[in-house]
C-alpha cells in the first residue's frame, strides 16, 4: 500500500529527536501524535518491560488470567482521579477504546442500570470531531473529510451538535456564559429530536486536539454539558485519548473544570510510545450498575489488559510522577506559548495560537480579520509539516485540517515532550517559527498576482 506521502527513514532516537538516515535530528515538537511525553529511550522504562518479559508474562489470555501489573496500573489510574473514577480496562489503540465505551454504554442502559431501557441507541458527538479510525468509532466522529470515503458503510446512530470552539463559533460581544449557554440549547434541542429516551452517551474532547487544534472548553461548558446528560439519563464520555495523562498540565485534563464524566478514554501518551495501549475508565454511577446488576461487560479483545504494556505504561506514569513532570508541563507551557506569540501572533496568516498546558495549536487564515481559511487543495498544514522535516528546519510538527468545516481551515500542533527544557522551547519556537515564516514567504511569491 502506497502511504500519502514518502517516508522517511529513522534510524534511531535521541531524547526528544529522530535521527534519521542522512543524519538529520528532527526535533519532535509534537510528541509525533501527541504520544511520547518523556522521551525515547528511559532505561526506567527498559527496566519496568524486562522484568516484566522475564517473569514469562507478557501476554496472559484474559478469560482466566489477570497479572498484578494491571492491577497496579489501574490502581495508579483510578488513584489519580482522586478516586473520582471506579475501574479501569485496558486495550490496543485508542479507537478500541472509543468502541468499547460505546458498547459499555449500550450495556449500560439496556442491562445494567436499575430501569432497563431498550431504545437508547444513539450517541451525540461535536461537529468535526474525531475520535477514531475503527467504523465505529468513525460513526462517532464529526469530522466530515475523515468519515467521507465510508459514509456508507457507517451505523449512523450518531448526530452531533457545535463543538465549544470560541475563536471561531462565539458570536461578537458574546459573554461565555452566553456562549455556553446556546451551547446547552442545542444539545438538549438535539436530545429533544431524537427522543428524550433515545440518546445512550455524549462525547466531548475536553480540549480538542487533532480536529480543532487544541481548543479548550470555555469555562462553564463541560459543567453546563454535565447538567443535561445529568437530566436526561446520557452518559457523559470524556475522550481524553489526546488531551490527558499530564498534555495539559493535569493527570486528566477534565480536573481543570472538575466536572467528571461517567466514562473516559485514554491512550496515546499512556505508555509514553513505548507500547500501544489505551485504557478506558469507569465511573461509579456505571461500575455500581454493572456490579448491581451482576452484568459482565459483553467485549472482549485478544490483548486487553496486556501485561507488558500495563508494566511500560506503568513506569511511565511513575516517571511523569518521579520527575515532577506535570510542575513542568506547566511551568513551560506558558513559556512556550508566550514565545511563541511574540514570534508569531503578528504574522499576517497566523490567525490564532491557542491551547493548554504543552498543547498548543497555531490556526492558519488567508485574512486575518475575516478569519478566511486558505483553500484546501493547497494543504497548507501537511506543506508545513512536509518542510519542517528537511534539514533546514529539522523540526516535527503535527499537521490538521477541515478546522473551519471539515474540509476547509488549517492548523499545526505543538504537543512537545513533557520534560523539555526552556532551551529545547526556544529550539522549538526557532525551528517553527522559521519554518512558517519562509514556507508563507515561498507562497506568496508562488502567487499569481503577487509574481
Ligand atoms: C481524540 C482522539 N480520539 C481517538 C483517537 C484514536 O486513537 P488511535 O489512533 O490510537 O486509534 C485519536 C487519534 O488521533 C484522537 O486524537
Amino acid at each position: 500500500m502506497r502511504p500519502k506521502r514518502p517516508l522517511f527513514k529513522v534510524e534511531r532516537g535521541e531524547g526528544n529527536e529522530y535521527v534519521l538516515e542522512d543524519g538529520t535530528c528532527v526535533y519532535d515538537a509534537a510528541g509525533g501524535a501527541a504520544v511520547s511525553c518523556i522521551g525515547r529511550a528511559d532505561k526506567r522504562v527498559e527496566k519496568a518491560m524486562v522484568k516484566q518479559f522475564r517473569k514469562g508474562i507478557s501476554y496472559l489470555p484474559s478469560l482466566s488470567f489477570y497479572a498484578q501489573v494491571s492491577v497496579d496500573l489501574a490502581n495508579w489510574l483510578v488513584d489519580s482521579t482522586d478516586g473520582k473514577m471506579a475501574q479501569v480496562m485496558f486495550y490496543g489503540s485508542g479507537s478500541n477504546g472509543i468502541d468499547a465505551a460505546q458498547k459499555l454504554a449500550r450495556q449500560y442502559h439496556k442491562r445494567a442500570k436499575l430501569n432497563p431501557e431498550e431504545d437508547r441507541i444513539f450517541f451525540i458527538a461535536r461537529d468535526r470531531s474525531y475520535h477514531g479510525a475503527t467504523l465505529d468509532a468513525l460513526d462517532l466522529s464529526g469530522h466530515k473529510a475523515r468519515r467521507a470515503y465510508y459514509e456508507p458503510m457507517l451505523a449512523k446512530n450518531m448526530r452531533t451538535v457545535p463543538p465549544c470552539y470560541p475563536y471561531r463559533e462565539r458570536l461578537d460581544n458574546e459573554t461565555d456564559a452566553a456562549y455556553v449557554q446556546r451551547l446547552k440549547q442545542a444539545l438538549v434541542d438535539m436530545i429533544e429530536t431524537l427522543g428524550p429516551t433515545k440518546v445512550a452517551g455524549f462525547i466531548v474532547e475536553p480540549v480538542v486536539g487533532a480536529a480543532l487544534g487544541c481548543v479548550a472548553a470555555v469555562d462553564g461548558y463541560l459543567a453546563a454539558m454535565r447538567e443535561v446528560c445529568d437530566k436526561y439519563d446520557i452518559l457523559l464520555i470524556f475522550d481524553e485519548i489526546m488531551c490527558g495523562l499530564g498534555r495539559t498540565g493535569y493527570m486528566h485534563a477534565w480536573q481543570k473544570s472538575g466536572v467528571v464524566p461517567d466514562i473516559q478514554l485514554i491512550g496515546k501518551g499512556l505508555a509514553g510510545g513505548f507500547a500501544e495501549i489505551s485504557g478506558m475508565l469507569v465511573g461509579h454511577k456505571v461500575a455500581k450498575a454493572f456490579k448491581g446488576s451482576g452484568e459482565a461487560f459483553a467485549h472482549g479483545h485478544t490483548f486487553q489488559n496486556h501485561p507488558l504494556a500495563c508494566a511500560m505504561a506503568l513506569a511511565t506514569l511513575k516517571i511523569i510522577d518521579e520527575d515532577r513532570l506535570l510542575e513542568n508541563v506547566r511551568q513551560k507551557g506558558p513559556i512556550l506559548a508566550r514565545k511563541l506569540r511574540e514570534r508569531l501572533g503578528s504574522h499576517p496568516y497566523v490567525g490564532d495560537i491557542r491551547g493548554e498546558g504543552l498543547f498548543w495549536a497555531i490556526e492558519f487564515v488567508m485574512d486575518k480579520l475575516t478569519k478566511t481559511p486558505f483553500e484546501s487543495k493547497l494543504n497548507i498544514a501537511d506543506e508545513i509539516h512536509r518542510m519542517g522535516l528537511t534539514k533546514q528546519y529539522a523540526v516535527w510538527v503535527y499537521p490538521g485540517s477541515g478546522t473551519v468545516d471539515g474540509t476547509d481551515g488549517d492548523h499545526i500542533i505543538l504537543a512537545p515532550a513533557f520534560n523539555i527544557t526552556e532551551e529545547e522551547v526556544d529550539i522549538i519556537v526557532e525551528r517553527t517559527a522559521t519554518l512558517i515564516e519562509d514556507y508563507f514567504k515561498g507562497l506568496d511569491e508562488s502567487m499569481p498576482s503577487n509574481s
